[in-house]
């Protein structure tokens, strides 16, 4: 019951500022107290240092904004992660845009042969260079961590790919480029859009993903990107999608996941206090992290 809070000030993975405030808008919506309630020791390991970028006309070399800054950050936090993990505690991780999930998953992979990978969003960020259509490296992570990629991106903390295809379950997916359709067919990745949330219920979802993953992996861990939930209930995102998971929904979700006491790290990402109204996505998330933690259980 030890939990290490590791934020990162990241906005290089995408065009809107303001994302790099995530990680204060997160804790200022009360997320240590709101845990510390549910008797975990936590420390808060503060800030991963991001580099600042460079002039726009060098930062989006080979359809890749900023990639030299975004390699140095996210192996920054790869080795944080990897400490943590060392030590036996539960890293949580905040964004940041979702770039930052390469930094994680890069020193998740150190301690697990077999990561489950639970990505909750409306988007499968799993484009390449080559197949993305804005560059921003936000779209890429999931891709990445499969070894697919830049070799700068996919070196991060270790050569050989992070995860694998078939440990992977993506939940909500709207917002689908067709690169990533192909990837997701090619490779056999497991995805629930948000058709198949509405067809079999949230419920379902979950039964199956947790029993899809416990049979075959060594460890999980949660990526939410709150764009994965509905713009209504999270606003303060920078590419929102509309028609996402509900409120009630993804707190279901986080509820099933803490009684399948299977997850071993999380991180939420895309808060972005900027676009936000009164700080409402920030708490949505801690809200979250309650249920995922056993607010709601106990
Ligand atoms: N698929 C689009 C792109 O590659 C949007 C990605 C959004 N990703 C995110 N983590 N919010 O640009
Ligand atoms: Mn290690
Ligand atoms: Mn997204
Ligand atoms: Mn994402």
């Amino acid at each position: 019951n030890h939990l290490s809070i590791i934020g990162v000030p990241m906005d290089l993975g995408q065009m809107r500022r303001g994302v790099d405030m995530g990680p204060s808008a997160i804790r200022y919506a009360g997320m240590i107290e709101r845990l510390e309630q549910l008797n975990y020791v936590i420390e808060d390991l503060g800030d991963i240092e991001i580099p600042r970028p460079k002039s726009n006309k060098e930062s989006k070399l080979d359809n890749l904004r900023n990639l030299n800054e975004i390699a140095e950050g996210t192996t920054r936090l790869a080795e944080k992660v990897d400490e943590v993990v060392e030590k036996g505690s539960f890293p949580l991780v905040l964004g940041g845009d979702h770039s930052i999930a390469m930094g994680t998953l890069a020193g998740l992979a150190k301690h697990y042969d077999n990561l489950g990978v639970i990505w909750y969003d409306a988007h499968g960020d799993l484009n390449t260079a080559d197949s993305s259509p804005s560059g921003n490296i936000h779209g890429m992570p999931l891709a990445v961590s499969l070894g697919i990629g830049h070799e700068k991106l996919t070196s991060i903390h270790g050569d050989e790919p992070k995860i694998k295809p078939e440990n992977i379950v993506i939940i909500g997916a709207r917002s689908l480029d067709e690169g990533e359709r192909v990837l997701i067919e090619e490779k056999g990745i497991k995805v629930y859009t948000m058709h198949e949330v509405d067809r079999m219920g949230m419920p379902t979802v979950m039964d199956e993903s947790i029993e899809y993953l416990r049979g075959r992996t060594d460890g999980v861990h949660l990526s939410l990107d709150l764009d994965g939930l509905d713009p209504n209930e999270a606003p303060g995102v920078g590419t929102p999608v509309l028609g996402g998971l509900s409120y009630r929904e993804s707190h279901l979700a986080m509820e099933m996941l803490y009684q399948s006491n299977m997850l071993t790290s999380a991180e939420f990402v895309e808060v972005n206090p900027i676009l936000d109204e009164r700080n409402k996505t920030a708490t949505v998330a801690v809200g979250l992290m309650g249920s995922l933690f056993g607010e709601s259980l106990k």
